[in-house]
């Protein structure tokens, strides 16, 4: 989730790129980096931390010069925030410089290749790779655009990416593949870069680039083309009536759902080079050294805690591992019982849940080794925990978590596979099909998002006057039916609890009437005999119900909501979104801070 300007035209470059940069720092903000071209050489600056730290770097004397360059805001996702792994990226010989959002999944293979073909390297990272790869490329075709064509069809992964060239001053390059990019046309200056927001004050004329688009733009003029066959591609301009606010939200009323919306990419970028299809395996480096854990410790906080508590259903289900799941403030203060082999794993959007964080330092004082998942890189339980995988959702700016919980979702599902894989537990054709299921998710929730997004507008309506809510779930249902429960009440500020359903009969019933609705998670599995039972004894109190389920499922409640039919856990990724929207429709038609709810803190840094 880096943020990416490029400019071309007949202002001094460096201010219209610092000002995209600003405006685009809400998508992670590091360390950041520009460069140009000037007197037939590459300037490069870059700077680790806030963008005031690459301002002060500026040397102003050829700094006024440039008219064209590329710039980047970085929000790590592999590699320290440090200046060294900060774009722009430079090939051996300096001739290229280049800026990357995404992730380049077989860099390690094409780092080898280069190698032995004499290429050295500075960092770490897949950019360079890629920087490196096209000016092989170059070396090998004469010709800068064959060039990047060639090494776009050697890359597997996401990208987005800007580049200049030392021998082309005023020509930029620029290609997408699953990352956005959008183009923006002036008069005599053009611009390219990964949101709106970074040259709205110049243009509000666009064009959205494609996948396997590739465009090369000066000043005066922009081709897109086909990046493999080179054939010029017709292009549609848009004109945008944003203001900057809306654009930062890609044009979503909040960041809420927009960060709802980008939980098919979530689902994409945690998969990205974790997948061998090849092997028919899961790669998790970040474990190698780490041994199977014979017991397993789930620590954390909110909606992280809900994670854990799913987590438990499947870790257990598929690689066999006991798992204990405790909310962090209340795991500090207990005594901590030792247990052989035992591994903990804390979980934490932010990295800085105090609780979270006091837990984990106790645990390591007791010599334990602690798994760390965690989306923002460089945090401190990233850097105190003995191994750190990261969940690479990108920032999330709503209170509320959404994509971030996607995102613990899926590498939790990631490491139950990996360790029942390392274990032997699941059959060549198991491993196949979940990594098949998993690998369709993206595309099958890109889909239904927007159905799923009316229904719940619509469904909520007859729900608002409601002044509590059930929310009940099976199994692995019961960690999503506590966390639908959290949304609601976070943002809409109705009372909502989550229950396992066959816990209901023992209290809480005792509430249910007319006023009293609950909202069912029922979907096809072996626990919805069990489900309609419970469904059945509210139906005798007249509750009325919301049912999230699926074809075929025979149920006969006040609104049933049919999600797509995955089986398994795979229907989780369809059910947390129908919860999500569900609290934040209920809230947009209450009127509802939906971003930014009262009382709440998106990391909470103390006890
Ligand atoms: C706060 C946020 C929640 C979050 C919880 C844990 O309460 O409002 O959305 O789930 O902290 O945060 P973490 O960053 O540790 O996942």
């Amino acid at each position: 989730m880096c943020g990416i300007i490029a400019y071309s035209g007949h202002r001094p470059a460096v201010p219209v790129i610092i000002q995209g940069l600003k405006s685009l720092e809400y998508r992670g903000y590091d360390s950041s980096g520009l460069a140009f071209v000037h007197l037939n050489r590459i300037h490069l600056f870059r700077a680790s931390g806030k963008l005031e730290a690459l301002e002060a770097r500026l040397d102003s004397g050829h700094v006024i010069h440039a008219t064209s360059g590329i710039g980047h805001t970085r929000w790590a996702t592999h590699g320290l925030p440090n200046e060294q792994n900060a774009h722009p990226h430079l090939d051996v010989n300096s001739d290229l410089a280049l800026v990357h959002n995404g992730i380049i999944e077989n860099f390690q293979e094409l780092k080898d290749m280069l190698s032995g073909q004499g290429c050295t390297f500075r960092s770490e990272t897949d950019t360079e790779v890629l920087v490196c790869l096209i000016s092989f490329g170059l070396s090998q075709k004469g010709d800068l655009r064959q060039a990047v064509s060639w090494a776009l069809s050697q890359v597997e992964g996401s990208y987005a990416f800007a580049m200049i060239s030392r021998h082309h001053p005023g020509t930029v390059w620029a290609a997408r593949q699953a990352s956005p990019l959008i183009f923006g046309l002036g008069t005599g200056e053009n611009f390219i870069a990964s949101d709106i927001p970074a040259f709205l004050p110049f243009t509000r004329d666009v064009v959205f680039l494609e996948d396997n688009e590739l465009v090369e733009m000066t000043p005066e003029k922009w081709t897109v083309f086909n990046a493999r066959t080179l054939e010029p591609i017709e292009k549609k301009t848009q004109t945008i009536s944003w203001d900057v606010q809306a654009a930062r939200k890609g044009g979503y009323k909040h960041f809420m759902l927009k960060e709802i919306f980008e939980q098919p990419k979530v689902i994409r970028d945690c998969l990205a080079g974790r997948i061998q299809r090849h092997k028919n395996s899961i790669s998790l480096p970040e474990i190698k050294d780490l041994p199977i854990p014979s017991r397993l410790h789930i620590i954390a906080c909110g909606t992280s805690y809900h994670a854990g508590l799913w987590g438990k259903y499947l870790l257990e289900a598929l690689a066999g591992i006991p798992v204990d799941v405790e909310i962090a403030s209340e795991f500090r203060y207990k005594p901590l019982v030792p247990e052989k082999d035992k591994v903990y794993l804390t979980i934490s959007q932010s990295g800085e849940t105090a609780d979270t964080l006091a837990a984990l330092r106790l645990v390591r004082e007791h010599g334990f080794p602690v798994l760390g998942l965690c989306n923002v890189v460089g945090s401190s339980l990233a850097r105190e925990a003995d191994h750190v995988i990261y969940t690479q959702a990108g920032p999330e700016i709503s209170v509320a978590s959404t994509k971030a919980m996607c995102s613990q979702l899926v590498l939790i599902f990631l490491l139950a596979l990996y360790w029942a894989e390392k274990k032997r537990l699941l059959t060549g054709k198991d491993l196949e099909n979940a990594i098949t299921t998993l690998l369709s998710l993206p595309e099958a929730l890109e889909l239904e998002l927007p159905d799923m997004r009316d229904r719940a507008a619509s469904i909520c309506k007859e729900y608002s006057n409601a002044q509590s809510f059930f929310f009940l779930g099976r199994g692995l249902f019961y960690p999503l039916a506590l966390e639908g429960a959290l949304k609601l009440k976070e943002i809409s500020y109705i009372h909502a609890e989550g229950y396992a359903a066959g816990e209901l009969k023992h209290g809480p019933i005792a509430l249910i009437d007319p006023e009293f609705p609950t909202f069912a998670i029922a979907p096809c599995d072996g626990l919805l005999g069990k489900v309609k039972s419970n469904l059945k004894e509210i139906q005798a109190r007249k509750g009325r119900i919301i049912a999230l389920t699926q074809p075929g499922s025979g149920l006969m409640v006040d609104n049933e909501w049919k999600i797509p039919g995955q089986e398994g856990p795979a229907s989780t990724f369809f059910i947390l979104p129908a919860l999500q929207l569900f609290a934040y429709e209920t809230a947009v038609y209450l009127g509802k801070d939906v971003d930014q709810p009262r009382n709440l803190a998106k990391s909470v840094t103390v006890e």
